[in-house]
């Protein structure tokens, strides 16, 4: 179902402390009903805060996911995991996995094959480097993300599948895309989906921008007619900041 949506993305930041007072604080807040609020925290903290944010209208998503059942991959977690403890939504595809992860378009069709399987929400991150941009060549860019990860997935359920476009030079470099640059691509996206998968998924699937979004832009970007919310990096390490963002909406 299309929905507002802004979701934090804490990266690797924060201790135990650090996390339980950032989700205190959010809980003391009056989080709005009528958008979904979810926080994606360090791994290690996601059983804890997953627990503290119990009945409560606050997600908590995990950053990634393997896209085995179980096995020998050290230092990785599956969706068998992540539903044990409550979790059912998760990021994949984030540029911080490609591009430190050797994350590739295959191999994130995989991951979101084994999510779809196992019935576990995707947040789908895809977005151009610069050099695409500059090139021109930011649309074939997005498509062939889209196309290999998901479109030609088999049996992917669209209704567990949240995208979000993070054009990578806007990550964490204060570089905001312009209104009018998110609008144009997610209308290229949801022109995708339409041709892609169906009318109806264009129509129901929600898709958010991330990319340098503060509480000053993000009115902007959210009043644009394709954009149903954000996922949100630094500014969602400080509880005043993600819920201006979050009642920008
Ligand atoms: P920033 O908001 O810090 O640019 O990060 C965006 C992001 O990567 C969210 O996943």
């Amino acid at each position: 179902m299309r929905q507002k949506i802004v979701a934090g993305n804490w990266k690797m930041n924060k201790d135990a402390a650090a996390s339980q007072t950032l989700v205190d604080a959010l809980l003391q807040r009056k989080l709005p009903t009528d958008v979904r609020v979810m926080i994606a925290p360090p791994m290690i903290f996601l059983d804890r805060l997953a627990q503290q944010a119990q009945g409560t209208v606050l997600g908590v998503v995990s950053q990634n996911m393997h896209a085995a059942e179980s096995g020998a991959y050290t230092g990785e977690v599956s969706a068998s995991m992540l539903k044990s403890i409550g979790v059912n939504t998760t990021l994949l595809g984030h540029s911080e996995r490609r591009a430190y992860f050797n994350e590739t378009n295959s191999s994130l069709a995989e991951k979101t094959a084994a999510a779809s399987l196992a019935g576990i929400e995707m947040i789908f991150c895809f977005g151009e480097e610069l050099a695409d941009r500059k090139s021109g060549q930011h649309f074939d860019v997005v498509q062939a993300q889209l196309e290999k990860a998901l479109f030609d997935v088999d049996a992917l359920d669209w209704d567990k599948v949240i995208l979000a476009y993070e054009p990578v030079w806007a990550i964490g470099t204060g570089e905001t895309a312009s209104p009018k640059q998110a609008q144009e691509m997610h209308a290229f996206i949801r022109s995708l989906l339409a041709e892609k998968g169906s009318e109806q998924i264009a129509a129901q699937t929600s898709i958010l921008y991330g990319g340098s979004v503060k509480p000053n832009n993000a009115e902007a970007l959210f009043s644009q007619a394709d954009v149903d919310g954000g996922l949100i990096g630094g500014a969602a390490l400080d509880a005043d900041d993600f819920m201006e963002i979050v009642n920008a909406i």
